[in-house]
């Protein structure tokens, strides 16, 4: 066995983040302040959303966006059953039912057609995932949701561009830097949006209800009274987190060439080995963000391969448990019939990918797994 631990992720971090952080705590206000300012604006012109807001997690970020909507009881909120349960699970803590659409088994990206079939008179809000970081077709979901609000959740999808446009420009777009992520604030999300009202509430929400800015209360001579017309959640981001991101996103290009040329190492030297399926690239116009690498072991049993990987030191990842298939998911909703996404569930399996991932690493992963399914 190798003595060297491959994990599957690793964030990328290094002087600059250290000296970010030192700043910031050197300075005295180590909360939201104007580094979080500094990350939303920035992140605004990288994506081209109007409008950007930090929060504690994406998590947060879907609560609080479905809950300005206003989705609850006997409402339905369409999402793909492949993608994390904290989804599912705030659709269900707002009191609506997650009604699932199948994915396409080659790209895992949910099929406009399967959202299309399931939309009745109770859905309130569309959920796309930009799996992996390929981005979902959003023209063909835009065109069928009409009228119904569209979230994109944009969690692994930092620098994904779809027909030549950041993903999530003009739609509510959930983000996440939580460290497996392509940008890490530790934990941390983003929401955009371009609707200033709607974004003003999301904003009001993110910290107890309260109009003024904290930072901006305690500074000089400044009027520390507030008044509370809603009440709301403690969803904010700190300057220290705020400082990492900053640095993080100024270095995005760059991570992402790196996990963009680990992966076209995957594609060529993975592509002549049986028993593997490897990740399906959407057929129109894209910049994948190559979060994740995801494949179908097909010849044999997933936890045998998944053994033999842990045998050689080589760490992995499941993206994702299906969601219709969780207990209380089953419980609650009872069996749903999803073809393609049962398909693909039972054999994805995520390699290791992170931009500080050697040759030598990368050419053993591939070596490893040639010797497994050989
Ligand atoms: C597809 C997807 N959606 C949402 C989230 C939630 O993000 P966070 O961990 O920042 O709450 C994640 C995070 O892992 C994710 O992968």
């Amino acid at each position: 066995m190798n003595d060297e631990f491959i994990p599957m992720s690793r964030p990328y971090l290094g002087r600059e983040e250290i000296d970010a952080i030192i700043d910031v705590v050197k300075s005295g206000w180590i909360t939201t302040g104007p580094k979080c300012a500094e990350l939303e604006e920035n992140f605004a012109r990288y994506t081209g959303a109007l409008q950007a807001l930090t929060l504690s997690s994406g998590t947060a970020g879907m609560h609080l966006v479905l809950k300005a909507l206003g989705i609850g009881n006997n409402d339905e909120v369409i999402t793909p059953s492949i993608t994390f349960a904290s989804t599912v699970n705030q659709i269900v803590l707002a009191g609506a039912k997650p009604v699932f659409a199948d994915v396409d088994y080659d790209t895992l990206l949910v099929r406009p057609e399967e959202i299309e079939k399931r939309i009745t008179k109770h859905t309130k809000a569309i959920i796309p995932v930009h799996f992996a970081g390929a981005p979902a077709d959003m023209d063909a979901i835009e065109s069928i949701a009409r009228d119904i609000p569209v979230i994109e959740d944009a969690a692994h999808a930092v620098g994904t561009f779809y027909k030549g446009r950041h993903i999530g420009w003009k739609n509510l777009a959930v983000y996440s830097f939580h460290p497996i992520k392509n940008i890490t604030t530790a934990e941390g999300g983003m929401i955009t949006g371009s609707d200033k009202d709607f974004m003003a509430r999301v904003k009001l929400m993110r910290f107890h209800g309260i109009e003024r800015d904290a930072w901006k209360r305690y500074g000089r001579a400044s009027d520390p009274s507030y008044d509370i017309t809603e009440p709301g959640h403690k969803y904010n981001m700190t300057d220290i987190q705020a400082a990492l991101g900053t640095v993080q996103l100024r270095k995005i290009d760059q991570i992402n060439e790196i996990r963009s040329n680990i992966a076209n190492r995957y594609l060529n030297e993975l592509a002549s080995i049986d028993g593997l399926d490897l990740p399906g690239r959407p057929q129109y116009d894209h910049v994948h963000s190559w979060h994740l690498f995801v494949v179908k072991i097909l010849s044999m049993d997933r936890p045998a391969f998944m053994e033999a990987l842990a045998r050689d030191n080589i760490g992995y990842g499941l993206h994702f448990p299906a969601c219709h298939r969780l207990s209380y998911v089953r419980r609650l909703f009872g069996d749903i019939d999803l073809p393609e996404t049962e398909a693909a569930s039972q054999k994805i399996l995520s390699l290791p990918l992170y931009p500080g991932m050697s040759d030598e690493n990368i050419t053993r992963v591939i070596e490893t797994i040639k010797g497994i399914l050989a």
